[in-house]
């Protein structure tokens, strides 16, 4: 580690850079207005695994529709279900649901890191951005781009499990007593649009004078980190049966990979090859095509089966139209979009 000078003046000068360029998103207020922690909690938990673009349609519509924590709390489970389908990683809505009614029966967020890592859906880093920006608690919230920020600031080089170590210290003690909530996401601020994975641009940067990693010449050269193994690819089946215009959805089992979401009867899911798969019904099954999805620890490639039928598939199930289905997960919509010459249908 190389440190270039110390980090006395680092807050102040990032707190100053945030005053003049904070992003202005959904879930913030002007700064020094108090923010309200279900917004604040609401947008963490989007963002977990999800950029900020394709989260903010969804938290302007979460918010339209559920106000507060109580609303959210009150709400059928398929309807919030519905309402995340496209944002991904579903047990997070699971978990946001059981922690909507939990805070709701307990009669508000508990104000403390410590308080929030107790509910679903809670980790530690997300207990430290809703602590420091919700409640002001002396917090730090260390996500990815902030790694990123300090593996350059200190031109960190050694193994990256023990150096995100190091930094998570770092952050902690660099966190000021005053605005905790701004510093954090100022970091996020800068981490996503100036010290940007690629081609940071360091010539507007606030804190090139604390950075080791400029100092050094190549930026982007860092953070320094293990190559990433490739992901197993899983094949599968979905069938696309259509009624009168009309597509066939089921409902996935309350636990697991997209648990409880609408999805297209499918099969298999296995490693090595397609193989064969019996339908669900009997029909003059063709195939669309395939389609591709990235999930977290595989890639899923997907036969998709097309058939016009004229009775409902055995087991339970809902004709839905096609052109306005919303609540279906991106994977099965690309499946029904490629068998039915449609568009992803997305709010
Ligand atoms: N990523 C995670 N939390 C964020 C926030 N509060 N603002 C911007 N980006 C974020």
């Amino acid at each position: 580690m190389t440190r270039r000078s110390d980090f006395r003046d680092l807050a102040p000068r990032l707190l100053a850079w945030f005053d003049r360029h904070a992003r202005a998103l959904p879930w913030r207020a002007p700064i020094g207005v108090a923010r309200d922690p279900y917004r604040v909690w609401l947008a963490e938990i989007m963002l977990q695994q999800t950029t900020v673009p394709h989260a903010a349609p969804y938290f302007e519509a979460f918010t339209q529709r559920w106000p507060a924590v109580e609303d959210l709390a009150a709400a059928p489970d398929d309807e919030v279900m519905r309402a995340w389908a496209g944002l991904g990683y579903y047990a997070r809505a699971r978990n946001l649901l059981k922690c909507a009614r939990e805070v709701a029966a307990r009669g508000g967020f508990p104000q403390t890191s410590a308080g929030l890592r107790d509910l679903p859906g809670i980790g530690p880093y997300t207990a430290g951005a809703i602590a420091a920006i919700a409640f002001g608690e002396r917090e730090a919230a260390v996500d990815g781009n902030v790694d990123r920020v300090f593996a350059r600031l200190l031109a960190l080089k050694g193994d990256w499990a023990q150096e995100k170590k190091r930094i998570a210290a770092e952050v902690s003690a660099l966190v000021p007593e005053e605005r905790p909530g701004d510093f954090a996401e100022a970091l996020m601020d800068l981490g996503a649009t100036v010290c940007t994975p690629a081609a940071p641009n360091c010539m507007i940067c606030p804190l090139t004078e604390f950075c080791a990693a400029r100092a050094e010449g190549a930026p982007d050269r860092y953070p320094i980190k293990p190559a990433k193994v490739a992901k197993p690819v899983r094949y599968g089946h979905a069938w696309v049966h259509m009624k009168k215009g009309k597509v066939w959805l089921v409902r996935r089992p309350p636990e697991g990979l997209l648990g409880g979401m609408l999805a297209l009867p499918s099969a298999l899911w296995q490693e090595g090859s397609a193989g064969v798969a019996m339908p669900p019904s009997d029909a003059d099954w063709q195939e669309a095509g395939e389609v591709r999805h990235v999930f977290t620890h595989f890639t899923l490639r997907l036969a998709v089966w097309h058939a016009e039928v004229s009775r409902n598939p055995a087991g339970e199930g809902v004709w839905a139209d096609p052109a306005k289905e919303t609540g279906l997960p991106t994977v099965f919509a690309k499946a029904l979009a490629l068998s039915t010459g449609g568009k992803i249908r997305r709010r």
